[in-house]
């Protein structure tokens, strides 16, 4: 009679001298060198596919599943067009112009996104532009850890398949046909921060104006030598020269602070924000914000007034998971604000954000109406 472990033996030791055999011909293989590594030869179909599938698979295990933040928020896919026009046209080209000869000459090429985002979920593309792809060419996103700054590229994404020249070029705010801005020319940066008459594309990017230089230079020097993270401003500071640098910060420093809007938020919010602002909160351990942050204080002290209450509270947040804390500044800021909750955040942001910078005094209603615009 026939048990059945014999077979069972058999079995198992067919596998594993199937699976020495499979190794040691890859061994074999790999060694000879018959392999071509060339990107000019392509794949057999069978191993793209098997290539094409993994990757989907993996995106798919890998995605957060919780829903999207609101995309349609105001300025944020404007501000996702005017990164996307530096960061990813190199490779992807966009609905003005192709890639160009070096981009498709990679392999596997970084495909038009036009058809290509249609197989992919709006959390998906997230991931993607978040970690890169590996053995693509598809690169992570430069700012470790700032996953919520990926969304307003994901923002302008949806609005890619279709989208014709003329719709990218008025995105983008400029004249069909005009000529892309160098990196060190002040219009470029304006594009996003805004200038002497146009505020911020949206209300995640800081205002630069009336701010110290000193503290303006030393944030371009940290977003250039990889101490504060940002996959917006660390390839942008990359490439500035230190006199360019120079030059754009105190451009910015003395341009006149942009009026902020001053009718957005309660008052009783806006006086609970300059209870901490002026004397902080003494049962948590924290200082008043204004000993360091009203304009006698230091120049790598920036000014808080004016700025935006999103991009205020960004920051703070930043703080509060452990961010932003490579440098000496940063971690002093850190000390400072350790502790505070999130409706303290924004009442504080909200006061600092109703003020306008170098008074106090409230926003005039024209220049409110042009913020009320774009935030
Ligand atoms: C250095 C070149 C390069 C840059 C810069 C680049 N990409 Fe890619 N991207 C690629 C390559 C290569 C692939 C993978 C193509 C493949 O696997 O078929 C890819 C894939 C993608 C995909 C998945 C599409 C698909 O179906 O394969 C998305 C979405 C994407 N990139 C978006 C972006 C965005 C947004 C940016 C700018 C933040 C960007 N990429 C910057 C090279 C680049
Ligand atoms: C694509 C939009 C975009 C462009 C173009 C851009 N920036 Fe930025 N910039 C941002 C965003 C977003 C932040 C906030 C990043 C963060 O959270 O750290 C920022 C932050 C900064 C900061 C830090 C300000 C502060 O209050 O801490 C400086 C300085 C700066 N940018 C300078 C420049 C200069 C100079 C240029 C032009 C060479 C430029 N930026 C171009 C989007 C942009
Ligand atoms: C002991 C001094 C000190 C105190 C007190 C302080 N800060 Fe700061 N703050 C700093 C420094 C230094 C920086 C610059 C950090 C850097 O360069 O990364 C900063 C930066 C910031 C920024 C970033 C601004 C920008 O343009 O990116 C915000 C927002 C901020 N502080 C809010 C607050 C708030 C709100 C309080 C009160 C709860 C506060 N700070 C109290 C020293 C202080």
């Amino acid at each position: 009679m026939w048990s059945g472990w014999p077979k069972r033996k058999t079995w198992i030791l067919a596998a594993v001298i199937a699976a020495v055999a499979a190794g040691a011909g890859g061994a074999v293989f790999m060694f000879s060198g018959l392999y071509n590594v060339g990107a000019d030869v392509r794949h057999f179909r069978i191993t793209e596919y098997i290539i094409r599938l993994t990757l989907h698979r993996s995106v798919a295990h890998h995605v957060q599943r919780d829903a999207p933040p609101a995309l349609e928020a105001p300025g944020l896919k404007e501000l996702g067009a005017k990164y996307f026009e530096f960061g990813c046209t190199p490779c992807h080209g966009s609905p003005e112009r192709d890639a160009g000869p070096i981009a498709s000459s990679m392999y596997p090429a970084p495909p038009s996104l036009h058809e290509a985002l249609l197989e992919w979920t709006v959390n998906e593309q997230h991931w993607i532009v978040q970690h890169g792809l590996k053995f693509t060419g598809m690169p992570a996103w430069a700012g470790r850890d700032r996953e919520r700054e990926v969304w307003a590229l994901v923002a302008f994404l949806q609005d890619i398949p279709g989208m014709t020249r003329n719709e990218y070029e008025a995105m983008l705010g400029r004249q069909s046909g005009a000529d892309a801005s160098g990196t060190n020319r002040v219009a470029f940066c304006a594009g996003c921060h805004g200038d002497e008459d146009t505020p911020p594309v949206s209300g995640l990017v800081p205002s630069l104006n009336g701010q110290p230089s000193p503290y303006l230079v030393r944030s371009l020097q940290d977003y250039a030598a990889d101490k504060r993270q940002s996959g917006m401003m660390e390839p942008i500071a990359a490439r500035l020269t230190p006199k360019d640098a120079d030059r754009i910060a105190r451009l910015y420093s003395g341009f006149e602070p942009i009026a902020p809007t001053a009718d957005e938020f309660s008052p009783k919010v806006i006086e609970v924000g300059r209870n901490i602002a002026e004397s902080g909160l003494p049962e948590k351990g924290i200082a008043p914000c204004s000993a360091c942050h009203n304009s006698r204080a230091s120049p790598q002290f920036p000014r808080l007034a004016g700025l935006s209450r999103n991009y205020i509270v960004e920051q703070l947040l930043l703080w509060a998971e452990g961010q932003r804390v490579q440098t000496g500044y940063g971690k002093i800021m850190q000390r400072a604000s350790s502790g505070l909750a999130l409706d303290e955040m924004n009442a504080v942001a909200a006061f600092y954000a109703a003020q306008s910078a170098d008074s106090g005094k409230p926003a005039d209603g024209k220049a409110a109406n042009r913020l009320g615009d774009v935030r």
